[in-house]
């Protein structure tokens, strides 16, 4: 009898530990999970962040730093639980304490996931309505908002690591794809004229950087407004504000490029498009003048076919 009773004891010991050591295990590849899931993230988190104004930077190196802790934690538990000869009734209690962090971890991370969706699809709809409302006052103009944020991701793609360090991508396809929102506030009768441009209507014209960076300033692109300020200015500092070139944000540099490219490649009011080959020689020859040297002999390193997908 006294033998039976042992053998339930010792039975009992080994089944808790079991309990113990399957819950901190558990709780530890739900962390290792969590982690990765929020490794995955990080790069939309941040962009949503920093365009709320929520985070700051520091707050995310904290949170995995805190994570990986922890998960470090589950490890040396579990060991401590395999190694250790028999397991007390609190040491359940730890377990599943355990077990229930990981999964309120694991839960809070989805929830900052689904907001960040959320944030990015409610913010892509109301640029696409903004944008809409532009290019829906000059027919000439339709896709081009989107064309110029296409040419300015494949001119990043081929920048140099130095030149790519120094550009948050971000904020640079954000700039480009609502550089022209000024336009808004443009008349109609004067961005669709046929003719010759008055010099007032010139004047009204070029407001529409001003416009563009009033308008993001109220809202949460306030960072892109300078970018958008100066998307007309020149290396030579002849540009709509006369700007000097060193003053001028190297993403308004880009942008400028792929501008003047998506205006070559599409029918104006005032004359056809041209062709690939054309438009490239013309971005050539004001090369140093109007568009920055060094950004043009990378986008004339960009392959035709590249083009091809998004013209
Ligand atoms: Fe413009
Ligand atoms: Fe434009």
């Amino acid at each position: 009898m006294q033998g039976v009773y042992y053998i339930y004891a010792k039975m009992e010991g080994t089944l808790l530990k079991y309990i113990c050591v399957s819950l901190v295990t558990a709780g530890g590849c739900i962390m290792l999970y969590s982690i990765i899931t929020y490794l995955k993230s990080l790069a939309s988190f941040k962009v949503q962040a920093n365009e709320q104004g929520i985070f700051a930077d520091w707050i995310y190196t904290a949170c995995m730093f805190l994570m990986s802790f922890f998960f470090v934690a589950y490890i040396a538990v579990d060991v401590i639980f395999i190694i250790a000869d028999t397991v007390s009734m609190a040491n359940i209690i730890i377990a599943f304490v355990f077990v229930f962090g990981a999964i309120f971890v694991y839960t809070m991370i989805m929830m900052l996931k689904r907001m960040s969706t959320t944030i990015s699809k409610k913010t892509s709809e109301i640029i696409k309505a903004l944008i809409n409302a532009v290019e829906a006052k000059d027919q000439y103009t339709r896709g081009h908002s989107v064309h110029v944020a296409n040419v300015t991701k494949l001119i990043y793609k081929y920048l140099p690591e130095t030149t790519k360090s120094k550009i948050n991508m971000a904020k640079l396809m954000d700039a480009a794809i609502l550089h022209d929102i000024g336009k808004i506030g443009i008349p109609d009768s004067v961005l669709n004229k046929p003719g010759k441009l008055t010099p007032e209507e010139q004047h009204l014209i070029e407001q529409h950087p001003i416009l563009g960076k009033k308008i993001l300033e109220s809202t949460s692109y306030q960072s892109v407004g300078e970018i958008v300020y100066c998307h007309h200015e020149r290396i030579d500092g002849n540009g709509y504000f006369k700007i000097e070139a060193n003053k001028i944000p190297l993403e308004s540099k880009i942008i400028a490029i792929a501008d003047t490219f998506s205006a070559l490649c599409t029918d104006r009011i005032y004359r056809p498009k041209k062709s690939y080959e054309d438009a490239v020689r013309i971005i050539k020859e004001i090369a140093g003048t109007q568009l920055d040297a060094e950004i043009v002999e990378v986008f004339c390193s960009i392959p035709k076919k590249e083009f091809e997908n998004i013209l």
